[in-house]
């Protein structure tokens, strides 16, 4: 009773007609308007729009997870959705810290965003805590399903979906094959607590045996443990692989230069990881990614339940070789399809 006389009288105020059209359209378009929007009404063939704000909450700075952001707001663009005619973009990024994405996550639905998009596996986690009704579209989660992101990613019940960057370790290992027939041993090392990667090194686990690798698992706490934990593992193996991790891509220098003194290659599971002196991957084109993302953003803010958008991940995967790190250990460097570093 109160809330619908508030809406009529709201309605009032910003001169408009409850009633035209469909009235609970109208109706809840007036509340938010009367809220906090009322400056950001955009007139579009004669119906009134209003600015939807679209924010974006990103785990850390790093060149993929920049890439994918870049990627969004064009694509978003493409679409029809353009900051500052008809979305307000509102971008903040956590620097790698838990509590800033708590504070992220609770300052947009306290401004009551119409959609979040959310960077990487822990900005993902902190939004969907943050929110049962908001959409959220994750984007670079590499397991939807045990982030406990979403139930099903055909269709998710709750109000998350997304894109996973998911790529097939079958094969980075066939890479290795290829490039360092020699390797014998993998050392596998990764970031303790980060889901993404512990499902990646799961499943490389239970396929080391088909491709006749023995493994050596290292795992890391934070990233001031990479050097000394990449050296003893490096003493140990012919290779190591590191998976889409976040805390090892952001000193992925520190790892590669350990690579390089022990004569190593070190496989990894994005392109940027190889451009900071990773040896090769197989991996998916982050602007790719980006678009897809934005794609499904788009169709939420066009009406679209959350359930009838399900999760998606890219089949188009691309090799990637480092050229100096590839001199240093002495491997190949001139492989057919590659993409090649300088
Ligand atoms: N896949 C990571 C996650 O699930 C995020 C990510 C994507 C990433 N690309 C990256 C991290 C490159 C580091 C480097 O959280």
């Amino acid at each position: 009773m109160k809330k619908g006389l508030a809406l009529v009288l709201a309605s009032m105020m910003m001169g408009m007609c409850v009633g035209c059209g469909s009235s609970a359209q109208n109706s809840e378009v007036a509340s938010r308007d009367a809220s906090s929007k009322s400056d950001s009404v955009a007139e579009n063939n004669g119906a009134t729009e209003e600015m939807k704000t679209v924010a974006i909450v990103q785990y850390v700075e790093h060149p993929s997870l920049d890439t994918i952001r870049e990627s969004i707001i064009e694509e978003l663009e493409v679409k029809g959705y353009v900051e500052g005619q008809n979305i307000k973009i509102d971008y903040q990024n956590a620097q790698a810290d838990q509590s800033n994405l708590n504070t992220i996550a609770s300052k947009f639905v306290g401004e009551k965003a119409d959609i979040i998009i959310a960077i990487a596996t822990p900005a993902a986690q902190a939004a969907a805590a943050a929110t049962s009704d908001i959409p959220v579209v994750f984007s670079a989660v590499t397991d939807p399903l045990s982030a406990k992101l979403v139930d099903n990613l055909e269709s998710p019940s709750g109000n998350v979906t997304g894109t996973s960057d998911a790529i097939p370790v079958d094969q980075t290992f066939e890479l290795c094959k290829e490039l360092t027939p020699d390797v014998q041993k993998i050392g596998f090392l990764y970031t303790a607590s980060e889901v993404n990667s512990q499902s990646v090194i799961e499943e490389a686990k239970t396929l080391a045996a088909d491709y006749g690798f023995e493994f050596e698992e290292s795992t890391i706490t934070n990233p001031s443990e990479l050097q000394q934990a990449a050296e003893i593992l490096a003493g140990k193996v012919d290779a190591i692989y590191t998976p889409i991790d976040n805390g090892i891509a952001s000193a992925m220098q520190v790892l590669a230069e350990v690579g390089k003194n022990a004569g190593i290659p070190v496989y990894v599971g994005a392109d940027s990881m190889v451009a900071d002196g990773g040896y090769a991957t197989v991996g998916i084109k982050y602007e790719d990614l980006g678009v897809k993302t934005a794609d499904m953003v788009a169709e939420i803010l066009g009406g679209k339940s959350v359930s009838e958008v399900p999760v998606a991940t890219l089949d188009q995967f691309y090799k990637v070789i480092n050229k100096q790190t590839g001199e240093a250990i002495k491997a190949p460097v001139d492989v057919e399809g590659a993409t090649i570093v300088e």
